[in-house]
């Protein structure tokens, strides 16, 4: 009986030591199973001399209770204990952040065109605009490039059949306007433009901005005061400007205007190929054709027109280096735009 009461100690002191249900079962399945110590007494129960008999069964009896209590007792423990780490396991933190949504933005080609429109409207200029799809008068004929030119077999044309095209630069909205509105007048006119030229540095869509100012005494001079504003103001620094003698059919005299290299600030890098000045635009004093063509007495009024690539001005500001880029819609190149 001393031993029994030992051996109750011990399943006791194990039942509590018993961290999960299988600890829990081997001890039950130690002391109650078919072989179990507990079991074994009751089985010897029968070589006893029938006097002791009685009482050592009601003996092994409470001692079986007490272990089939405590057995019970420590499997609703554990129980409790499972279901509660399974459900914090499983728990919704409610008071996570969520993933939240990724903002849009504007396309880099769309912020550089808004870019230029308020550059040029807080300078005096309003925003005008014309169809992309065009007749040869507004594209060609008006902008004194009459059929036989050789300006003509530059411009790697769209046609459709009815002879009308994909403008090919922003300048027949030039004549639109200057129909529209008459003179004096002072716009820009930003839009996308169609050639037939695709490679590393042409796209067959791009864009440019049309500038266009005809009043009374306009001169070269104005001319150039306005864009050595606007390339401060775009590149946010003030940068040199060079004119270079060139030719446009619409223009006398022509000019193809370059800016001090924004990589190396005239010092010579690849981008400029060494010579430290970058072309950025085409530009010039409106031919007196092209306004008699809109029906502008070029005795009375004169001015200047330029034409800019708005993805060279991106791709300049942003040191951009690829012009494909602007047009594979890669997210990964589209969201660095969006800051800000
Ligand atoms: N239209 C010319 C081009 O596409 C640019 C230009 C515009 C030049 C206005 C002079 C004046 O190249």
């Amino acid at each position: 009986m001393k031993d029994l009461e030992a051996l109750v100690g011990r399943t006791l002191d194990a039942i509590a030591a018993s961290t999960d249900r299988a600890a829990l079962e081997a001890v039950r399945v130690a002391a109650l199973g078919r072989k179990g110590t507990i079991t074994e007494l009751l089985k010897s129960l029968g070589a006893l001399p029938a006097t002791q008999r009685k009482a050592a069964g009601a003996t092994i009896n409470d001692a079986k209770r007490a272990v089939t209590a405590a057995l019970e007792t420590r499997r609703v423990e554990l129980e409790a204990a499972e279901l509660e780490s399974s459900l914090r396991s499983g728990a919704l933190d409610v008071t996570l952040p969520g993933r939240g949504q990724a903002g849009g933005g504007l396309h880099p080609v769309t912020r550089t065109r808004l870019r230029i429109e308020a550059i040029f409207r807080q300078a005096g200029f309003t925003v005008a605009a014309g169809p992309e799809v065009e007749d040869d008068f507004h594209n060609f004929g008006a902008l004194n490039i009459p059929p036989d030119h050789p300006a003509r077999a530059m411009h790697d044309t769209f046609y459709f059949g009815d002879g009308r095209l994909l403008r090919t630069h922003t300048s027949p909205v030039q004549i639109r306007a200057m129909q529209r509105q008459g003179v004096p007048i002072r716009v820009i006119a930003p839009g996308p433009v169609y050639r037939r030229d695709s490679d590393v540095t042409h796209s067959p869509m791009f864009h440019q901005v049309e500038g266009l100012v005809i009043d009374r005494d306009i001169s070269l001079a104005h001319l150039k005061g306005v864009l050595t504003g606007f390339v401060a103001q775009f590149f946010e620094r003030p940068r040199a400007l060079r004119f270079r003698a060139s030719y446009f059919p619409f223009t006398e005299p022509s000019a193809e205007v370059d800016i001090q290299c924004v990589l190396c600030d005239g010092a010579g890098c690849r981008v400029c190929k060494q010579s430290g000045w970058i072309e950025i635009l085409g530009c010039g004093m409106v031919h007196p054709n092209v306004l008699t063509a809109c029906g502008v007495d070029p005795e009375g009024w004169q001015g200047y027109a330029f034409g800019m690539g708005i993805e060279r001005a991106a791709m300049l500001r942003y040191a951009v280096n690829d012009l494909r880029l602007f047009f594979d819609n890669d997210l990964r190149f589209l969201a660095q735009f969006n800051r800000g």
